[in-house]
């Protein structure tokens, strides 16, 4: 398959880029052919690279300063979802585009549904809402919506506490907000089902919108205990314990951006179709840290 991966040195598409090179010819394209001065350009290159398939996982991802460079975010995750669907549409090819928890308003006290009503509290969420939108224009599309995303390479909570555990001797972590975290690798797993059905299952019925998340649901606070307890578990000597984390509430922690309060999705539609199991997030984390552990060890060496 011929694939054309938006996005190339973030958090997933690094991964992805990597992972999908091994079976597929794939053009990876970074944010300086993105931007929409530039899409006569990036359509050309698109014609000539023929793709039998469009993975976008570009977006304008920094929550709060969103709400600061709200063109910005609107053009990356909006306007180029329109783009991308539209050009896919018109060559009659699918489209896997990436999508977010943060589209709900998180009033919902039970797991997001794929059709629940999506209510988004900030820019980040509204112009993701948007993109979904225009991406549905291609009857051949897969929205997949995850949350809480982490790797053992890039920035997010995972890697940020993994730092302050060494540098911080007491920290406040709100513990009112609910979602579950989702490793890379699991996002990737489920783009690879959808590539395997598409290249040797050709059933229509499939395309629509799917939650990926890991199993199992937590807040900020109880995710920052479980990273210090596999490090502690693993004989790392950190500043920080757990005792010294303390619990605060969202509205004691100030962000310009307003984030939904409870956002788990439900994936029970994505495990039915594509008969696919997802890992449990905690077990995931215990994986990541270990493989950035090893990562760290081995830099040491070289
Ligand atoms: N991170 C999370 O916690 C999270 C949670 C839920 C959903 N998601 C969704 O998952 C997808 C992947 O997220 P991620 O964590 O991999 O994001 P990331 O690490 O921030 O990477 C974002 C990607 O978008 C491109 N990009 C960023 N800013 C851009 C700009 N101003 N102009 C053009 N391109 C730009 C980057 O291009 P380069 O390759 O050139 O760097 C990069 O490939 C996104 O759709 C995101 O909305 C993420």
């Amino acid at each position: 398959m011929i694939i054309l991966l938006i996005g190339k040195n973030g958090q997933l598409s690094s991964v992805l880029n990597k992972e999908l090179s091994i079976m597929h010819k794939v053009f990876a394209v970074d944010r300086y052919r993105l931007c929409l001065s530039k899409i006569t350009s990036l359509e050309k290159f698109i014609d000539q690279a023929k793709p039998d398939l469009i993975i976008n996982t570009a977006a304008y991802n920094q929550v709060d300063q969103a709400e600061i460079e709200k063109d910005l975010a609107f053009e990356i995750n909006a306007l180029l979802p329109k783009f991308l669907s539209s050009k896919s549409q018109s060559l009659g090819i699918p489209i896997i585009h990436i999508s977010t928890n943060y589209i709900f308003d998180g009033s919902k006290n039970s797991p997001y549904e794929e059709e629940d009503q999506a209510n988004p509290l900030s820019v980040y969420g509204k112009t993701k809402w948007l993109g979904e939108e225009f991406v549905r224009n291609n009857p051949k599309h897969f929205i997949l919506r995850t949350s809480w995303l982490f790797s053992s390479h890039s920035p997010s909570f995972l890697l940020t506490m993994l730092k302050l555990a060494h540098e911080k001797h007491t920290i406040n972590i709100v513990s009112d907000q609910w979602g579950s975290p989702t490793s890379t690798k699991t996002l990737v797993g489920a783009i690879q089902e959808i590539l395997n059905r598409l290249l040797y299952k050709k059933s229509p019925e499939i395309y629509g919108t799917y939650h990926v998340a890991c199993n199992g649901k937590t807040n900020w606070y109880d995710y920052s205990i479980k990273i210090l307890s596999v490090l502690e578990s693993m004989g790392i000597k950190t500043l920080l314990k757990t005792d010294q984390v303390i619990p605060i509430s969202h509205v004691d922690y100030y962000q310009k951006a307003c984030r939904p309060n409870y956002s788990v999705l439900a994936t029970m539609k994505y495990k039915n179709i594509f008969q696919s199991k997802l890992p449990d997030w905690d077990l995931e984390v215990e994986r990541t840290i270990l493989e950035s552990s090893i990562r760290c060890f081995n830099s040491k060496l070289n």
